[in-house]
């Protein structure tokens, strides 16, 4: 494992939910969603020196000829079947706060952090499709109120992680904890990692002041820049250290005009319908989207595209690193392909450059 401090951290994006790679019908492998190739490429990516893995939560798909996403292993048990299968490899939830009473994400979360002898985490995250949660008969909250919410979740999970059982209590408009019990605590101490992937100032006041780890969205190495030297500058104003890992869309083949035509053909094949109801259910705004937006949107629902030859990767890599990123989750075409690509093809250079560690 790669884990010196001052490494990129290289985490995947994982295929626990269908189409992940791309909201485009065209596919280079049949679907890796299921339990089988998730495991398959955990191993990989494991055996490869991957830090870790990190999956998408849904609880519908967004239609389309794809219903993208609309297939999905459930993050907490997808986890904790992993955990069993693996070693070294570090394995996140993501969990919709709307969706779960933090007391029952505490006690999940440190069975999760106990099967894999502390190497759990979670990213916590407000919810935002008002379908997924209109099935369950949720009311999505004002987005300042949601962010509210998860910040009084976090609050209970560490109170519940830390405090001596018993002795827990908690109010707030969403919670009320009286003599909070959660045995076992979890082995990482004081808890395992907390994520939050918001980019809002909502978001970001709660990550500088509760999370260790912001996953972000970036639609350039400048965009991605501004927006961990605005977050870690945040943390340090509370005497908080957070890291930041970002989300690239990885392929590459032997030459930059390959790679190009590879993506040409992904963005042939998009499924407009599902982007645009992905679009429509971020309230970005509504009706029709450019051309331009939906291309992108294409690429791993906005995934930051870092295309062209090993060494093309390797150097955006590089530059991501630079201006602060301390980890990638990255999407591939093919994960169990590309997972092992990348360990013969773009870790060596990346070694090379002091990306990552030797
Ligand atoms: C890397 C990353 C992973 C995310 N994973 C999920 C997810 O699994 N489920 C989900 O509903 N939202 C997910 N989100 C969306 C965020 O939680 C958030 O709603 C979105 O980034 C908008 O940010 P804001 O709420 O700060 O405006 C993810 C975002 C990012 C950048």
């Amino acid at each position: 494992m790669n884990d010196q401090p001052d490494s990129l951290q290289l985490g995947l994006f994982m295929p626990n939910c269908s189409n992940m790679s791309a909201i485009s019908t065209y596919r280079a492998v049949p679907d890796e969603w299921d339990y089988e190739s998730n495991k398959r490429i955990a191993l990989a990516a494991e055996a490869a020196g991957f830090d870790f893995l990190f999956p998408v939560s849904r609880w519908r798909g967004f239609g389309g000829d794809t219903d993208y996403l609309g297939t999905s292993l459930e993050t907490m048990t997808w986890a904790s079947a992993l955990l069993a299968v693996t070693t070294k490899i570090r394995v996140y939830s993501t969990v919709h706060v709307p969706a779960f009473h933090p007391l029952v994400v505490a006690k999940m979360g440190a069975t999760l952090d106990h099967i894999g002898q502390g190497r759990w985490g979670v990213n916590l995250v407000s919810g935002w499709s008002k379908d997924e949660f209109g099935m369950m008969g949720i009311d999505l909250l004002p987005h300042a109120e949601r962010y509210q919410r998860t910040k009084a979740f976090i609050e209970v999970l560490k109170g519940l992680w830390t405090q001596a059982p018993g002795c827990f209590n908690y109010d707030s408009p969403w919670y009320t904890i009286r003599g909070g019990y959660s045995l076992p605590q979890p082995v990482q101490q004081p808890h395992p990692p907390i994520v939050n992937a918001g980019i809002s100032a909502d978001a970001k006041a709660i990550i500088a002041e509760h999370c260790d780890w912001a996953f972000i969205s970036m639609f350039s190495i400048a965009s991605a820049h501004a927006t961990v030297a605005d977050i870690k500058t945040l943390g340090h104003a509370r005497g908080r250290d957070v890291r930041c890992a970002g989300f690239p869309f990885v392929l590459w083949r032997d030459s930059a005009d390959e790679a190009q035509a590879e993506i040409d053909k992904i963005i042939a094949h998009k499924d407009t319908v599902a982007s645009s109801n992905w679009l429509n259910g971020l309230n970005l705004q509504s009706g029709s989207f450019d051309q331009f937006t939906l291309d992108m949107m294409t690429l791993g629902a906005g995934a930051f595209p870092l295309v062209g030859t090993a060494e093309d990767v390797a150097v955006k890599l590089k530059a991501l690193h630079d201006v602060g990123l301390d980890g990638v989750l990255m999407v591939f075409q093919a994960y169990h392909r590309d997972t092992l690509r990348f360990q013969t093809e773009v870790m060596p250079l990346l070694r090379e450059m002091g990306v990552i560690a030797r």
